[in-house]
This record gives C-alpha cells, sequence and structure tokens, in this order.
C-alpha cells in the first residue's frame, strides 16, 4: 500500500473480532515504532504489547473503576472548549450516533465503556513517554502514527485510545510501569469486525482552506 492510500484509507475501528494477531505482526507494528523520528534522535518512549489475561484483566479493572467513578466523555478534559471545538465534539457525536444505534447500542456511555474495554481487541500497545528525557511529548505522536499505518497496512484495524488515561495510576500498577514513564496513548489492535456497522463510521474533516495558510506562493501556479 503506498503511504497516501495508506493514510486516506485509515479510520478508526471500534469493534474487534475475537481473533489473536500472531506475534510477529506484533513485533513489526512495533519495529514501525521504532523507526519513527525524534528530535536529536532521543526516541525518548518504550512501547509495551499487552494481551491475554493480562489484558483481560486489566480491562475488568478499568471497567470496576468505571462503576465507582463514573467519568464522563470531555474532549476539553473538563475545561470549557471553544465554539470551533464544541462543534466539531458535536458533529462527531451526531454523526457516529446512527451507526451506534444500527449496532443495537442503547447505552449513552458506549464510548466510554467500548474504550475502557479496548473494544474486545485482542491486543494493546502502550505508548510510554520517557519523563526523564526532558523531551517533547510530540515524539510519541509520530510513533503512534507509525503504529496505526502499518497495523493498517497488515490488514489490521486500530483504535488509539485517550480514555483510559483517566485511570493511568491503575494501569501503571497493574502493569508495573516505572514511574519515569508516562502512558501517553493507548493502542487497540485487532482484526475489525466488518459486519459491525460501527466500524462503517468514517470520520470528516474540516476543509483545507480553514486550517491552512500559503505565504509567498504564486497565486495560480
Ligand atoms: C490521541 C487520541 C486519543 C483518542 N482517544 C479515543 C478514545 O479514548 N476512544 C475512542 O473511541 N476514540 C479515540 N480516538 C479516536 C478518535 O476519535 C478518531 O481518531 C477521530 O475521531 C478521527 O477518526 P479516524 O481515526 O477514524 O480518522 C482517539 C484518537 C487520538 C488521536
Amino acid at each position: 500500500m503506498d503511504v497516501m492510500t495508506a493514510i486516506e484509507s485509515r479510520k478508526t475501528t471500534r469493534a474487534f473480532l475475537n481473533k489473536p494477531v500472531p506475534k510477529k505482526d506484533i513485533l513489526e507494528i512495533l519495529n514501525a515504532a521504532r523507526l519513527a523520528p525524534s528530535g536529536s534522535n532521543l526516541q525518548p518512549w518504550e512501547f509495551w504489547a499487552v494481551t491475554g489475561t493480562e489484558k483481560d484483566e486489566l480491562v475488568k479493572k478499568l471497567l470496576d473503576e468505571q462503576n465507582k467513578v463514573g467519568i464522563t466523555y470531555s474532549p476539553g478534559r473538563g475545561r470549557p472548549l471553544n465554539k470551533r471545538y464544541i462543534e466539531r465534539s458535536n458533529s462527531f457525536a451526531m454523526k457516529i450516533l446512527p451507526y451506534i444505534e444500527r449496532a443495537g447500542i442503547n447505552d449513552p456511555n458506549w464510548i466510554i465503556q467500548g474504550s475502557l474495554s479496548f473494544y474486545g481487541a485482542p491486543v494493546v500497545i502502550l505508548i510510554l513517554f520517557d519523563e526523564e528525557s526532558y523531551s517533547n511529548e510530540i515524539n510519541l505522536g509520530l510513533a503512534l502514527q507509525n503504529i496505526l499505518l502499518s497495523a493498517h497496512n497488515k490488514g489490521l484495524g486500530t483504535c488509539p485510545l485517550g480514555l483510559p488515561l483517566a485511570f493511568g495510576e491503575m494501569i501503571r500498577d497493574h502493569l508495573k510501569i516505572p514511574k519515569n514513564l508516562k502512558i501517553s496513548n493507548i493502542v487497540a489492535i485487532g482484526y475489525a469486525d466488518t459486519n459491525n456497522p460501527i466500524n462503517e463510521f468514517k470520520s470528516e474533516r474540516v476543509s483545507l482552506d480553514e486550517i491552512t495558510k500559503l505565504i509567498g506562493f504564486d497565486k495560480d501556479k
């Protein structure tokens, strides 16, 4: 798959088959993360892949915690968003809703429950930022995109997950993650359930005009 095709056709998967992913594929995806660029080549990261009972026990703990604490969906992490971002967030929620309903789900908290259960994915990759590098977390975004695209190239679905970070300390305790490593993102990986309508959803983007400025270019060339 060429790079542009991969970028254009990748989308988030929110329903996975209960089918194991070969370890070889996971290692190749982790290797794609390893090859990402970073400032001064510091490579301020680690990538941990979790599957099997360790992953299942983590999901159970996350859902138990959610039952006690009850976090809500909050794109601004509790801070008020400006109009532009409220509109984008509402648009996402409105547009994904019919797909959730078509999947037969009536739970308004489904995105939260789904995220905390990694949408049933057999494997998760934790993207860990080493704060002792005094580096910039933007480096980990590059590794994240390598993971998403290399998995997509293998026919695997992914969902980057920020919501479970609300219970970051619990995840740290469960997996014994050292204090210097901050959990930056968690990626659910597996084979997409193509029969589930939720996976038909394709999110939109604002137009190129709205978010770009060309400075010093000829008008018509
Ligand atoms: C940093 C980050 C965190 C995300 N966290 C979640 C999450 O917790 N739950 C979820 O369902 N999707 C999550 N997503 C997926 C986004 O909703 C999705 O990428 C966005 O709507 C664009 O859709 P696309 O990935 O299909 O292009 C996250 C994506 C990113 C990049």
